[in-house]
């Protein structure tokens, strides 16, 4: 499974990175605005340090400025994979740039037949927001579940992409169904190594360890 960081922090992408658990990264306008910096600047920032696709999307709402857009963010840097939003106007637009070979992540996608438009369209990517569908009491996993099914149906390659992880039992459960890529906050990769057994169990091997007076080096 790829793990994609949802920020634009570079200091978090990059601590992330060194470790190696970044395989991309996903930007939108509200991540953007957060950063308080210059799009294009930061994107190209992100782009410098991660090696994998880098998402941003573009403004427009119609095919001709979401075209216009993503040829100029494409500018920024050959991994720049053009977020498109999931309507008419962007399916149509994530359709041409397939065609041209572009990457696209066709986003905000809540249903499964949303995502089988996508992957009739080409898209590289499909993201599902699953913690926003929990949020108004629809299962966001079940969807992810759907798609899985629908494209391994039809043998379709778009990627499912989770977006909108809230928590690390939402990283797993996508594990768990299939999911190609999750995309999720800095914060709640760290929390996926954390266990109070882990923590209780090294405390006491270092304690025991202090007993025997040796050293390792
Ligand atoms: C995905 O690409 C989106 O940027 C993101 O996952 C949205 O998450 P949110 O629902 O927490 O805003």
């Amino acid at each position: 499974m790829k793990f994609f960081v949802d920020s634009a922090d570079l200091d978090q992408i990059a601590a992330l990175n060194d470790i190696g658990l970044v395989d991309g990264v996903t930007t939108n306008p509200s991540i953007i605005a957060k950063s308080g910096r210059d799009f294009k600047e930061v994107v190209a920032e992100i782009c410098a340090l991660v090696e994998g696709p880098v998402s941003a999307e573009v403004i427009a709402m119609d095919t001709d400025g979401m075209l216009a857009e993503g040829r100029e963010l494409r500018k920024i840097a050959d991994n720049i994979c053009v977020k498109l939003p999931l309507t008419m106007e962007g399916l149509k637009a994530c359709k041409i740039f397939s065609r041209e070979g572009i990457s696209t992540n066709v986003t905000l996608c809540f249903s499964a037949n949303q995502a089988l438009l996508a992957a009739k369209c080409g898209a590289s990517f499909i993201s599902p927001f699953i913690g926003r569908l929990d949020d108004i009491t629809q299962d966001g996993i079940e969807l992810i579940e759907d798609i899985r099914m629908i494209y391994d149906n039809y043998g379709y390659e778009t990627e499912i992409l989770a977006a909108s992880i809230r928590n690390v039992n939402h990283i797993k459960d996508c594990a768990l169904v299939g999911a190609d890529v999750i995309t999720s906050p800095p914060d709640v990769i760290r929390k996926m190594a954390n266990h109070p057994l882990t923590d209780a169990g090294l405390a006491g091997f270092m304690k025991d360890w202090k007993k025997t007076g040796q050293t390792i080096l």
